[in-house]
């Protein structure tokens, strides 16, 4: 029989454990490629992350708009690696995350940008967030780790409603079928098919207008936001 777990309970799993990770070794949790980093390594490694998945991309994601003038958010910005490096490109980034250890983290990783804002989240909404429109959100290597698809699919509601018309939603969810997430863990997340992805973006009044990776860990979805009739 499928484990049964209420929402609640599986919120604070993601606190709880995200927490310990941090306290363990918050970077390499965060990126799992080496158990030591330094700072200069840490924060390379997310210039590379924007580089691969933004910077070859400004034509979706800025649409013809001055990155600077843009307001960006990122869904779980864990100690702010790749939080710092969208700061050097975009004119106001708001991060989330459900750890208050990785926040701390992250406050002190983006300490020298103003326009950078970092908050803890309760793992479900955006209602810290404050008011005001967003250009283009971005989400990598956390969706992965999310066993819920209502979690998931919350996220997506929630970005649709900040986003302005005409905006890009760009994310990265787990696509390999074969990874068996359970309701009650923190690191194996739900995985979803192209079809599935598909369904999702159109319940949440998007259009899926691209994606890459299907079938691999790294699924990546382009979700426009329809601009208004
Ligand atoms: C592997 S780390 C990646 C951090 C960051 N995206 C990066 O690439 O450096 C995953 C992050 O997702 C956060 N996270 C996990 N579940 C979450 C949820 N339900 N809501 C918000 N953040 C969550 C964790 O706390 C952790 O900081």
């Amino acid at each position: 029989m499928a484990e049964s777990i209420t929402l609640q309970r599986q919120l604070e799993n993601m606190r709880r454990d995200w927490d310990q990770r941090a306290r363990e070794n918050a970077r390499h949790y965060v990126a799992t490629g080496q158990t030591d980093w330094t700072d200069e390594e840490f924060f390379r490694s997310g210039e590379l992350s924007v580089a691969g998945d933004i910077l070859n991309d400004m034509e979706n994601i800025c649409r013809g708009k001055d990155p600077k003038q843009m307001r960006v958010l990122e869904i779980g910005c864990g100690a702010g690696r790749v939080t710092r490096a969208l700061g050097r490109v975009f004119g106001e980034v708001h991060g989330v995350d459900v750890s208050g250890e990785m926040i701390e983290r992250a406050k002190k990783a983006v300490a020298d940008q103003p326009h950078v804002h970092v908050y803890q989240n309760n793992g479900y909404d955006l209602s810290v967030i404050p008011v005001g429109d967003f250009d283009f959100a971005y989400s990598f290597i956390v969706f992965q780790h999310i066993p819920s698809r209502e979690i998931i699919e919350n996220y997506v509601r929630e970005v649709f409603r900040l986003l302005r018309p005409g905006a890009l939603f760009k994310f990265q969810v787990q696509g390999n079928l074969k990874a068996a997430s359970s309701p009650g863990e923190t690191w194996l997340g739900v995985s979803y098919s192209e079809g599935q992805a598909k369904d999702m973006a159109h319940r949440c009044g998007f259009e899926p207008r691209y994606s890459h990776g299907a079938g691999d860990q790294y699924f990546w979805l382009w979700f426009f936001k329809k601009p208004v009739a």
